[in-house]
């Protein structure tokens, strides 16, 4: 694993976007992995500030996200369909038709899942695939257990995920129960992932995450496994590596 911390939380989100930006020269059609949450937030920004000064064009690229919550339509405030759609994929050039991520209100979420993975086949693999994570040490929405799933699969919430994501609903009782998420397999198989973290509350987390035992009781310790993980770190999450 590369672990890079870095100054601040702009020169972290200006980092993680010129890697994107730089993949996207290389290879315009690449397909890219795409995560939810307060983090990748500013790195979105960036990224629709290169677009627009003509640094970066995602026109031939395809977006898969890895989770959405089960439940709600996908013009709901906070679905993760109107996060992206708010926070990146409006800002930039990107055909909505290449960008996929599950409906969590279809009816047969099986199929949905089982439609996701696919997008993923066809389209794929994964060429750079960003993650946040969870106080618990989830990716996506794959919770710590004993056991994890591989593929595209629907997810009880754990009960400190929905309190964590209550702040985005207003109260914990309007927190979706179930997510439908990519499965730790689907997060392997990218070509490239790229973590982020910051802040003081992710120290403890991400020091277990990457120094501590591979074990589905911490899902992002399995990214041990992966041959090309970069890490990025904040001065707060990062503080304990010297
Ligand atoms: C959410 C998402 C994850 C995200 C995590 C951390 O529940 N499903 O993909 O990484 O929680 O969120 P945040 O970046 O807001 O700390």
């Amino acid at each position: 694993m590369n672990i890079r911390i870095l100054n601040s939380r702009e020169d972290l989100n200006a980092t993680a976007a010129a890697v994107i930006a730089g993949l996207l020269l290389t290879k315009p059609q690449a397909m890219l992995g795409l995560a939810t949450g307060s983090t990748p937030i500013g790195i979105y920004r960036h990224l629709a500030d290169m677009y627009r000064k003509g640094q970066v064009s995602f026109a031939r690229a395809y977006a898969v996200n890895l989770d959405e919550y089960v439940g709600l339509s996908q013009n709901h405030p906070q679905s993760y369909r109107n996060f992206m759609n708010e926070h990146l994929f409006r800002h930039i050039d990107i055909p909505i038709p290449h960008t996929h991520i599950p409906d969590g209100n279809a009816n047969d979420l099986e199929a949905e899942c089982a439609a996701h993975e696919q997008a993923i086949l066809e389209h794929g693999p994964v060429d750079l695939q960003l993650l946040g994570i969870g106080h618990n040490g989830h990716i996506g929405f794959n919770e710590p257990g004993h056991s994890l799933t591989g593929y595209t699969h629907v997810v009880d919430l754990d009960e400190r995920t929905r309190t964590a994501n209550a702040r985005f609903f207003g109260h914990i009782d309007a927190v979706p129960k179930q997510a439908v998420t990519m499965g730790v397999g689907t997060i392997l198989k990218a070509k490239q992932i790229i973590l982020v973290a910051f802040g003081a509350d992710k120290a403890d987390i991400i020091k277990r995450a990457l120094t501590g035992p591979v074990t589905t009781a911490c899902p992002a310790s399995l990214l041990q496994c992966h041959p090309n993980v970069l890490i990025l770190l904040d001065q707060e999450a990062g503080g304990w590596f010297h």
